[in-house]
């Protein structure tokens, strides 16, 4: 056993269950028919995001009765926050340190000579013929009904820069097409794919195919580092040894020329060709439609490597939320509002949150500032958010804090409320269509951007509804009837913030200890003559 001091997927797999987030699930399961839908459940099923579990099926067969060898994990990574920082091992509060002193502080890996990931070694000829293949592994449909093909998605694909000679990782999917051939997808929009770059080096320089080598099932760490936005021409591997707080063992692949992370449940290695393309699709897609047929790049495969007792895993992707957007977020939040507080220095703002139940993280951004924060400060902040990556932030609010970014509906109340569209909207032109469904009349389409400042521009009465200790008495007493169980949404209580003045909070308390009479005679006293109804009273400390 070569040394190391970070988890493998079996030891990760192993610390979820003792926590309780690992589902066995030993009867027979279609992996094409059942497996991703079983899983989805947990996210359009009503599910609490901390209730989520990793699925891992030890019995996999497919709609034809074949048996497979390999269990499928799906969720292991990011079926929500909790297990993605099991996999990261630090708290959630840890996340955005972590992967900061991660980039800037890379840790090279080393190089070893034997491997787990090489244990069995399948290549040439023995690849040939139905089952021998990439068709020995359990690989899931995605979307049922939709999908063209079995499709891989917990990738890390890793490509070499020519030039340089740096390795990228990036996860692409890639569907299969023959015992030895399947299509990648490589985005090749602006900021797109890091291995779509390569690509196109590669042909610059008349090369007909190009060196890739699929992971699958690599450490947590590791694992992380691949949907991951990283500066272009830095190394993953080091910033996933970072992330693990100790350097990452690399093996030479058997049939290419690239270096591949030693531990890694199964490698397909083999050549992307440069010169032909084929259709690939139609597959779910994270902006929520299927994306439909298009041409993407082939590879033939010249080996498969895996371990003895190799895992398959799987993301679980397209509408989001999903394994894919928690494994996200967690990643992206942090790093815009870094990129607002510390690289912008912008005062005032307390959190950024991306929109994920439908919308994919990249089309609406909410940013938190604090009550009394600048206007100015506030639309730097807009532009900031909306600037920094090319296809998130289309959509960009600014919120004060009393509004629970997550809540979809506390969210249209501030922009019903707060937000004057004469005065608090912008549209700016020249944005990038970014990852969206892409229909013909679109194509060459430029979109544009909308800020909106949606905090309180003045202090604002509180929030209309009882204050937290009545409604914690009322849910004790909810509870005692034997009420459906209740599960509360934010916002479920009022707070005396805001324009609040302590006559009305001595009448309110009078109110409702049932001394409202005194209240009366108190009003009494203040009748005027002759002035029109709905005239503002505002007491004053005296009375
Ligand atoms: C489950 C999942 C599937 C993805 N599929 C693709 C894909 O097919 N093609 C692609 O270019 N990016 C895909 N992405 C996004 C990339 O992984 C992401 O943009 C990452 O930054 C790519 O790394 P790179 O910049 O080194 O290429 C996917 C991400 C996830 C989490």
């Amino acid at each position: 056993m070569t040394k190391r001091d970070y988890p493998d997927l079996h030891e990760h797999l192993e610390v979820l269950k003792q926590k309780g987030l690992l589902l066995t699930i030993d009867r027979p399961i279609d992996k094409d028919a059942e497996l991703h839908p079983l899983v989805r459940w947990q996210f359009v099923g009503g599910i609490d995001e901390g209730e989520r579990k990793a699925f891992l099926f030890t019995n996999v067969v497919d709609g034809r009765g074949r048996k497979y060898a390999f269990p499928v994990v799906v969720g292991a990574l990011a079926a929500n926050r909790e297990i993605y920082c099991v996999g990261m091992r630090c708290t959630a509060d840890e996340v955005q340190q972590r992967w900061d002193n991660a980039i800037a502080n890379p840790l090279p890996p080393v190089t070893v000579k034997a491997a787990a990931c090489q244990e069995v070694v399948i290549e040439g000829a023995a690849l040939q013929g139905e089952g021998c293949g990439l068709d020995s592994l359990p690989i899931p449909i995605s979307t049922p009904g939709f999908d063209a093909a079995p499709t891989l998605t917990a990738t890390n694909v890793i490509t070499r820069d020519p030039d340089t000679g740096v390795q990228n990782q990036g996860t692409y999917r890639a569907a299969l097409k023959a015992p030895d051939r399947l299509v990648v997808r490589m985005a090749t929009r602006v900021g797109g794919a890091g291995g779509y770059r390569h690509y196109v080096k590669h042909q610059q320089r008349g090369d007909t195919t190009m060196p890739c080598a699929i992971v699958l099932g690599a450490p947590p760490c590791v694992a992380f580092v691949a949907p991951q936005k990283l500066p272009i021409d830095v190394d993953e591997i080091g910033v996933a040894g970072a992330l693990a707080g100790a350097p990452i063992n690399i093996v030479k692949a058997k049939t290419v020329d690239l270096m591949v992370p030693a531990e890694a449940e199964i490698v397909i290695e083999g050549y992307l060709d440069t010169v032909n393309v084929e259709p690939e699709g139609p597959f779910g897609e994270s902006h929520g439609h299927i994306a439909l047929e298009e041409f993407n790049i082939p590879m033939r495969v010249t080996a498969i490597t895996h371990r003895k007792n190799a895992i398959v895993a799987s993301y679980l992707s397209q509408v989001t939320p999903s394994e894919s957007s928690a494994m996200k977020r967690v990643a992206y939040e942090p790093m815009f509002l870094t990129h607002l507080r510390h690289t912008l220095g912008i005062r005032g703002v307390k959190r950024v949150t991306l929109h994920e139940r439908m919308t994919a993280l990249r089309r609406i951004c909410i940013i938190t500032v604090e009550k009394g924060t600048a206007r100015t400060e506030v639309w730097r902040a807009l532009y900031g958010a909306t600037s920094l990556r090319a296809d998130c932030g289309k959509i960009c609010v600014a919120v004060n804090d009393d509004i629970d970014p997550d809540n979809s509906d506390a969210l249209l109340w501030a922009i019903a409320f707060r937000m004057n569209p004469g005065s608090d909207l912008q549209v700016l032109p020249y944005r990038s269509p970014g990852h969206g469904p892409e229909r013909e009349h679109e194509a060459e389409r430029e979109d544009a951007t909308l800020l909106m400042d949606a905090t309180m521009k003045e202090d604002l009465p509180p929030l209309a509804l009882p204050r937290e200790e009545y409604m914690l008495r009322a849910k004790k007493l909810w509870e005692e009837l034997g009420l459906p169980k209740l599960r509360p949404q934010s916002p479920w209580f009022g707070s005396p913030d805001g324009d609040w003045t302590p006559h009305w909070e001595a009448a309110a308390k009078r109110a409702v200890e049932g001394r409202y009479l005194e209240n009366g005679s108190i009003s009494k006293k203040l009748q005027r003559k002759g002035m029109k109804p709905e005239t503002k009273y505002r007491p004053d400390e005296k009375d």
